[in-house]
């Protein structure tokens, strides 16, 4: 997607694909650089200090990783070790363990001297695959979008159509385009009259630093608010349909994602205002039912809670990024990362393939095509 006009991707092969570059999230939105990854090490540490983040893009990192790794060594037993150590850095989001074991067990059968090409071109497909299937997921919720504005009363057909997101389910989340946002640049590419509510998405603000960041660069027209003022916003009519993603939704449709979606999700049932969950096939973990007692929610440090991190202009006008404590000395903070959304409060799954319901019927549908 665009930065200052230009075309940007998240992660990319260099030097013929002896390593590889991402865009360091961790210094967006007030710095935008970009990370070398030379070691399979490296992109453990990416993956977990959150340089990197977003479900699809993690698994992305984790393939090209494991690529590093039989460059480095080859051989099995190196091999699994790599692929555990990558495996273990985020634990919630499926699209990891999809991506590593796609690759581990495409490569493992081969002999030694044909594995590390073989890699390359499977974690290279990988990324491949994930631009143009968030490009679909862009194209299915683009027809959504200009249902319900269709559905809009003649009063408000001249006002903007209001959609609300929660964390960061944007192109940075992924390789390009995103999942939650690719129907919002694709309803905006197409002209229509939209504005986005970004939640915050405390505690790491991913909604405040990412997604207003992604939305100001393809200026779309969106507005930063508080994770508490969804509700009151749907309450006025001021949302007309919620878009999150998913970190792993399970083969009953119960949605894992940020924390907080949950929340979002009971305020848009309790307005009826359409939830929806838009998410590629590799975020579906199709060997659990029930989301809250089998999926395992990272909880990260409490520092996380405690502190916040922000720019300051020092002397010379120079900005630096720095952090500052919230509570009293000594306060403890909890920080589980994710909640489940049951599937009953869930409008539709939008994917690559269409929207499905969020039930065990629905899918059962998609994994007919897949
Ligand atoms: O902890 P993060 O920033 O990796 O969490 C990301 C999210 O929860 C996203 O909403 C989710 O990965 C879907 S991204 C396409």
């Amino acid at each position: 997607m665009n930065i200052e006009g230009n075309h940007w991707r998240t992660i990319w092969l260099d030097e013929g694909g002896k390593s590889f570059s991402v865009i360091d999230q961790n210094q967006l939105p007030h710095k935008f650089q970009t990370l070398s990854i030379k070691t399979w090490t490296e992109a453990v540490n990416a993956i977990s200090k959150m340089t990197v983040r977003g479900a699809p893009l993690i698994g992305v990192a984790g393939a090209y990783g494991l690529m590093l790794a039989l460059q480095e060594d080859p051989r099995d037993e190196a091999f699994q070790n790599a692929y555990q150590q990558l495996i273990a850095t985020r634990p919630t989001a499926v699209n990891l363990k999809w991506a590593l074991d796609r690759l581990y067990y495409k490569v493992i059968a081969l002999p030694v001297e044909e594995r590390v090409e073989a890699a390359k071109r499977e974690a290279d497909s990988i990324a491949e695959e994930d631009v143009s299937i968030c490009e679909s997921i862009g194209f299915h919720g683009l027809s959504l979008i200009k249902k319900i504005q269709a559905n809009k009363s003649v009063d408000d057909s001249s006002k903007p159509l209001n959609i609300l997101t929660h964390c960061n389910a944007g192109w940075l989340a992924t390789v390009d385009w995103g999942t939650a946002l690719a129907p919002i640049y694709k309803a905006h590419h197409a002209g229509l009259n939209i504005h986005v509510w970004v939640d915050e998405t405390r505690p790491r603000n991913q909604g405040a630093s990412l997604t207003a960041f992604e939305l100001a660069s393809e200026g779309v027209p969106h507005t930063v608010i508080v994770d508490n003022a969804g509700g009151y916003l749907m309450q006025k009519g001021d949302v007309d349909i919620v878009i999150v993603g998913s970190d792993r939704t399970t083969s009953r449709g119960d949605v894992c994602n940020k924390i907080g979606t949950y929340l979002k999700a009971l305020a848009a049932h309790a307005n009826s205002i359409p939830f929806y969950v838009a998410l590629p096939c590799s975020s579906i973990d199709w060997e659990i039912e029930d989301g809250l007692k089998e999926i395992k929610v990272e909880c990260r440090s409490s520092k996380e809670v405690t502190h916040i991190k922000g720019i300051t202009t020092k002397s010379d006008s120079l900005l630096e990024m720095e952090l500052v404590q919230l509570v009293p000395d000594g306060c403890v903070g909890f920080n589980p990362a994710f909640d489940i959304t049951p599937a009953h409060l869930v409008s539709g799954l939008l994917t690559e393939y269409g929207i499905v319901k969020a039930s065990k019927e629905g899918l059962k549908e998609l994994l007919e095509i897949l």
